[in-house]
């Protein structure tokens, strides 16, 4: 849970506190006044990265050189810690004849610096945005993110296994290029060969654990049934030595985690093909509330719901989930106009001015 924040040269925000409630807190205000920048802080806070910044650099304020937020969370035992994230674009001009040179992220726990797999997982959140669509209807890089976001706050081994399948992956595609070009031969392979398999098959086992987990949740409305069936490519050393010579003529890696993806159904048929958008938009919210109780079950914690401005999308029914939902943990809510929170009780509310 998340008690308090500070922005410093974050985004559109000079310097500014939130407070947030244990229960909902709802965010209104006009368009461009940074609701979404709220919740991006709260995420960086809470994975180490941004959900929507293309370079990290983008989040610091204009004609600034560094940005920082800091924050106060709380575990189960009400304990608290200080997070804080600091983004700078790699140089600070100290008034010398040259800047100085500087690292471009610094993630802190309790002031002391951490790696990434240490950070993440101490506040874990749920984002639910609009954007979140395109889960069902976008390419699979879309929906192995989405896996690699859950597991990842779930479980440090996950966090450990995805870089260093990844490392696994650039250099193993480097190998091949040389192969290739016929500078190496193939013994180079064996080594990352083996870290591959043996990261690849974690992250397989735990997509394929998170997607059980999922389809086990009885989840209904209106009728609607679905579920979600796991398109994987597994690695292992014959699958490797079957493709050996397509992958040397492509110079990449055919086969593995990186390949996955995962399919909404609704019986037979897929929902990205034959689903209406209703039907899609529940889709997602399936997923949403399977997340959260993933998250719940691994770490014996509801993680913070945050929800950016999904309400404008929503019909009736699936608003009266949603807010359901919300009740459930604590939930931070963006909204132009809070209509909808009226009938709520323990509501905080933060106005931003446009
Ligand atoms: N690095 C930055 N420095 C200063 N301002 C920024 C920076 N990046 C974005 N902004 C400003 O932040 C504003 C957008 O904020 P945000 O997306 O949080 O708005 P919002 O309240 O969510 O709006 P909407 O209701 O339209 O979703 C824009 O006006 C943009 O100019
Ligand atoms: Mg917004």
């Amino acid at each position: 849970m998340i008690k308090k924040i500070e922005l410093q040269n974050f985004r559109n925000f000079k310097k500014i506190i939130f407070e947030f409630s244990p229960k909902i807190t709802v965010i209104v205000g006009p368009n461009a006044s940074g609701k979404t920048n709220v919740l991006e802080s709260l995420y960086l806070l809470s994975t180490g990265k941004s959900f929507k910044a293309k370079v990290e650099e983008e989040m610091i304020g204009y004609d600034e050189d560094i940005c920082r937020v800091d924050g106060e969370a709380s575990g189960a035992e009400s304990e608290i810690t200080n997070l804080g994230a600091v983004v700078t674009r790699g140089k600070i001009d100290i008034g010398a004849e040259r800047p100085e040179r500087v690292p471009r992220k610094k993630l802190l726990v309790n002031g002391v610096p951490r790696r990434m797999v240490d950070f993440a997982g101490n506040f874990r959140t749920v984002l639910f945005g609009p954007w979140d669509l395109d889960l069902v209807t976008e390419s699979p890089s879309v929906r192995r993110r989405f896996l690699d976001t859950v597991l990842s706050q779930a479980d440090r081994e996950y966090r450990r296994s995805t870089l260093s399948y990844e490392k696994g992956l650039r250099q193993r595609n480097r190998v091949l290029w040389d192969m290739r070009e016929g500078n190496i031969g193939p013994d180079r392979l064996l080594f990352w060969n083996q870290l591959i398999i043996k990261n690849g098959n974690y992250i397989t086992e735990k997509r394929e654990e998170f997607i059980d987990f999922v389809n086990s949740l009885e989840f209904e409305i209106n009728g609607l049934k679905l579920n979600v069936s796991y398109d994987k490519s597994v690695i292992s050393e014959s699958r490797l030595e079957q493709y050996k010579e397509e992958e040397v003529s492509a110079a990449t890696t055919l086969v593995g985690p990186h390949r996955d993806d995962f399919v909404f159904n609704k019986g037979e048929r897929s929902l990205s093909s034959y689903g209406s958008r209703g039907e899609q938009r529940m889709g997602v919210l399936w997923l949403k509330i399977a997340e959260l109780s993933f998250i719940e079950e691994k770490t014996s914690a509801r993680p913070t719901l945050l929800l950016d401005d999904i309400f404008s999308e929503l019909d009736e029914e699936h608003k009266k989930v949603v807010m359901d939902i919300a009740m459930k943990q604590q939930t931070i809510i963006t909204s132009v106009d809070d209509e909808f929170a009226k009938e709520l009780r323990k509501v905080e509310r933060i106005e931003l001015m446009g």
